[in-house]
């Protein structure tokens, strides 16, 4: 016996019950500049003129350090190998390069670099 249509789609997920969208931050200390929904793939600069937050760049490729933020809170994966814009000391204080870093799931960043 093969089940009907409307018996495959009995247990599908109503799309209220979908969890909220991830979002990121962007302050300067403890003001909160903009907020926006997180798009996978897309990077921090990118999402911040998404929010209407101008971020300085330059290099746009992790070479310059340019638009070096403050990871507060949150993942923004690093490459494997670092590139020439931080270093392993500044990965500890929560430097990230806007131009290349990704936010995943929900994420604070201070647009100001940590140094
Ligand atoms: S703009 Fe040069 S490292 Fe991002």
């Amino acid at each position: 016996m093969s089940a009907s249509p409307a018996s495959l789609t009995a247990d599908a997920t109503p799309e209220t019950d979908n969890p909220p969208s991830p979002v990121i931050r962007f302050l300067r200390g403890p003001h909160l500049l903009g907020q926006c929904a997180v798009n996978p793939g897309e990077t921090i600069v990118e999402h911040a003129e998404a929010c209407g937050i101008r971020l300085p760049t330059n290099c746009t490729s992790g070479t310059c350090g340019t638009c070096m933020v403050s990871l507060i809170l949150g993942e923004v994966p690093l490459p494997e190998e670092l590139p020439p814009g931080l270093d392993d000391w500044l990965v500890e204080e929560g430097a990230r390069l806007g131009c290349i870093g990704k936010p995943r799931g929900d994420v604070d960043i201070d647009i100001r670099p940590p140094i």
